[in-house]
């Protein structure tokens, strides 16, 4: 017999050992000095070095003292002090860093003192200031007190580069931070390092006063004007630059109205800009939400989660005396690493907005007005309306912003006030196959892709899915694993956006609602020619078929009748992963929830799922959470059905448990809605049973198109899940 050999396994990682202040570290080959030094507790003050941005060297702060064998083994000092943040750790290199080195020391006192010679040092003024590395660094490893005494170098401030975004060109000390990130990470490059070398081509002007940041200017970065923008100063701002002379860059003491823009007419435009104000080492750029509204001391810090998308980006919320003052970004290696989009930074100020309500209000009958009123009397009022229109029919559409108690609350309301299952999370374009594929693919399943394996997926095919526009995590990591060459994408889609094109993602074209035909055209690439080229389909098949292919679709796919069951289809014959991604926080929660006509609390699985687990535990529902979990996982389930009909008509083998009929004369309401039943060891904890029930009535029928017909009732009967006590 011979051993198999595990193609998985990671690749064994080289180890390199040095010496740092005299403590041996033992790093990964490639290790940069300055992660290594945080390895072994040591910390090294650096501004422009940042984990998740390339080495730059900008800042020259990080110097240490660094010496290394030569051939024959020899330890020879390098002749001057090395920026720790460039150079990689090398076998039997011994680095000192400012604590036992006095050149090292030295060195960072001297480059602090240069960083300072044109900064303003404004910091009571400044919202950096409290929290500010430059303030911290300049007490822990600069001087006292300054030795330059001339004139400092000013400029017109701030610069508005967006609605949201201020630029204090005074307080830059260039790291180029900020400009990496939108280059890098984000791939909308709209600021850039200006005036290199002291002044900008094609000008006689050579001083220390040139080399700032700014917004692009054609002029310097030599390209071509955006067609049909305003060149003309007059339409864009007063140019200034260094010294009064133009064409360096534009400057603007306003710091409201439409974003700034620079000499082509392109405005600093980026869905992720807001995190430049985050990593900037200093107080060069503010937000405009923020700028002179709080120090960072009076703050009260809430780690959260963002609720404008459904990717759950950690962020941080600084409030102060009750109003919400700033959102940044939290720091999950899991999920978001450390960026969120500017929704997630910038759209909360609506919290404290003057209009939001906080009481009740109820319309006086009499005049028509709103008027404000008691949340008892408004609960009486909207009971006894309710109670009226129950004859008629009630239906609830609670949205997908809910958080997963209060959707669990609305989808009990619902059935338990109202005795109905007409109630629905997605308030938009939705199908009756979206919620087959909701209840069988989604509900209660765990979570197959994560971000990290996003990342590293091979390739990723999106459909019915813009992540730029909804689900901004999902694209800085697609954006993130391209570039690293871990991954490729592709999309099913009418053109190629904004966002895909920053992917390089091949876009396999296809007319809205043509997606189900693409993605078919995908499983049988000989049938190419619905989608794209014939070759790019091959292409897109063949890459889904490798290890790790990750297919994800969103909401849209609603709009194509069939989509969903092309996608199973294809992850089906692919063996790609497949993953819906929704677009709202409370989407996937509203789907645990129930608040589906055809779910219940706890998921809905399949009858393909459930065939696999017929005999749940004694005391326990088939769908608690208990129960699912003695179920095979889902490498070992049976295939999902070839259709999404075939996975909602296999009703005949159902395994619910049996509902008691309510005591005559009283509502039919579920009793687990009221005792807990489906918790049965805790309510019943001596002998419990479960059987299986006859079978559930047949789910309607959806409209040949796939969709909900107009006015047709989706009711269906409850099929909750008790453990009857025996
Ligand atoms: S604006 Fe801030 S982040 Fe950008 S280069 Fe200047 S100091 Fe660095
Ligand atoms: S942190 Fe090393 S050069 Fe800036």
């Amino acid at each position: 017999m011979t051993a198999s050999q595990n193609t998985n396994a990671p690749a064994p990682v080289e180890e390199v050992g040095l010496t740092i202040d005299g403590v041996e570290v033992s790093v990964p080959k490639g290790t940069l000095i300055i992660r290594a030094a945080e390895q072994a507790g040591i910390h090294i003050p650096r501004f422009c070095d940042h984990p998740l941005l390339a080495p730059a060297g900008a800042c020259r702060q990080c110097l240490v003292d660094v010496a290394m064998p030569d051939r024959e083994g020899n330890l020879r000092a390098m002749p001057k002090p090395q920026t720790s943040c460039t150079m990689t750790a090398s076998p039997g290199m011994v680095v000192n860093t400012q604590h036992t080195s006095a050149v090292a020391d030295k060195a960072q006192h001297g480059m602090i003192e240069f960083l300072l010679v044109n900064h303003p040092l404004d910091c009571p003024v400044c919202d950096k200031g409290g929290e500010c590395p430059l303030q911290n660094q300049a007490m822990s490893n600069g001087n006292a007190t300054s030795r330059y005494a001339d004139v400092k170098r000013t400029f017109p401030k701030p610069i508005k580069i967006s609605t949201q975004i201020l630029l204090d060109r005074d307080r830059c000390i260039l790291c180029q931070r900020c400009t990496r990130f939108q280059d890098e990470i984000a791939g909308d490059p709209f600021i850039a390092l200006q005036g290199r070398g002291g002044g900008a081509p094609g000008q006689e002007v050579h001083t220390l006063h040139a080399q700032q940041i700014g917004t692009f200017d054609e002029a310097i970065l030599d390209i071509a004007p955006l067609e049909g923008a305003h060149t003309d100063p007059a339409h864009t701002s007063e140019v200034v630059g260094p010294e009064g002379m133009g064409g360096i860059t534009a400057g603007m003491i306003q710091t409201v109205g439409s974003a700034e823009v620079d000499s082509t007419g392109r405005p600093f435009a980026s869905y992720f800009s807001g995190n430049t104000i985050q990593i900037c080492p200093v107080g060069a750029l503010t937000s405009a939400t923020y700028r002179f509204r709080s120090r960072p001391f009076d703050l009260v810090s809430v780690d959260s989660i963002a609720e404008h998308d459904g990717c759950g980006s950690a962020i941080r919320i600084d409030h102060r005396r009750g109003t919400v003052m700033r959102r940044l970004s939290g720091d999950d290696p899991g999920v978001n690493e450390e960026w969120i989009t500017d929704k997630d930074r910038f759209a909360f100020t609506w919290q404290a907005g003057p209009d939001v309500l906080t009481t009740p209000l109820v319309r006086n009958e009499e005049t028509g007005e709103l008027e404000a009123t008691s949340w008892s009397e408004a609960i009486h009022l909207a009971a006894r309306g309710l109670r009226g229109a129950t004859d008629r029919g009630v239906g609830l559409l609670p949205g997908g912003r809910l958080t997963l108690e209060e959707s669990y609350a609305w989808s009990k309301f619902a059935r338990v006030a109202f005795d109905t299952n007409d109630i629905d999370f997605r308030s938009r374009a939705h199908s009756a196959e979206e919620a087959a594929f909701l209840g069988h693919h989604v509900a209660g399943s765990s979570m197959e892709v994560t971000f990290s394996d996003i990342e590293r997926a091979g390739h990723v095919l999106l459909v019915g899915l813009e992540p730029e526009e909804e689900a901004g995590t999902i694209f800085l990591r697609l954006r993130k694993g391209m570039l690293a060459g871990t991954v490729s994408v592709s999309t099913i889609a009418p053109f190629a956006t904004r966002g895909s094109t920053k992917l390089r993602a091949r876009v396999l074209t296809t007319g809205p609602g043509g997606e189900a035909a693409a993605l078919a055209s995908l499983t049988s690439p000989a049938d190419a020619g619905a989608a794209g080229a014939a070759g790019d389909t091959a292409q897109v098949a063949e890459a889904l078929r490798a290890d790790g292919a990750v297919i994800l679709v969103g909401e849209r796919l609603a709009l194509s009748p069939g989509g969903y069951t092309a996608a199973l289809a294809l992850a089906r014959a692919t063996g790609a992963r497949l993953a819906w991604v929704p677009r709202r926080a409370g989407d996937r929660g509203a789907v645990e929830a129930g608040l589906l006509p055809t779910l219940l609390p706890g998921g809905g699985p399949s009858p393909t799922r459930r065939r696999a687990s017929t005999s749940p535990p004694p005391g326990r529902c088939p769908s608690s959470p208990s129960a699912r979990a003695a179920t095979p996982s889902r490498s070992s389930r049976p295939p999902a059905p070839a259709t999404w009909e075939d996975s909602w008509s296999a009703d005949s083998t159902w395994p619910t448990c049996p509902i008691p009929p309510p005591p005559s004369g009283r509502s039919r309401t579920p009793a687990s809605w009221s005792s807990s039943r489906c918790d049965a060891p805790r309510s019943a904890p001596t002998r419990t049973s479960c059987s299986p029930s006859p079978p559930r009535p047949r789910s309607p029928a959806p409209s040949s198109t796939g969709r909900d017909a107009p006015g047709r009732s989706v009711r269906s009967s409850p099929r909750a899940c008790a453990a009857t006590p025996a």
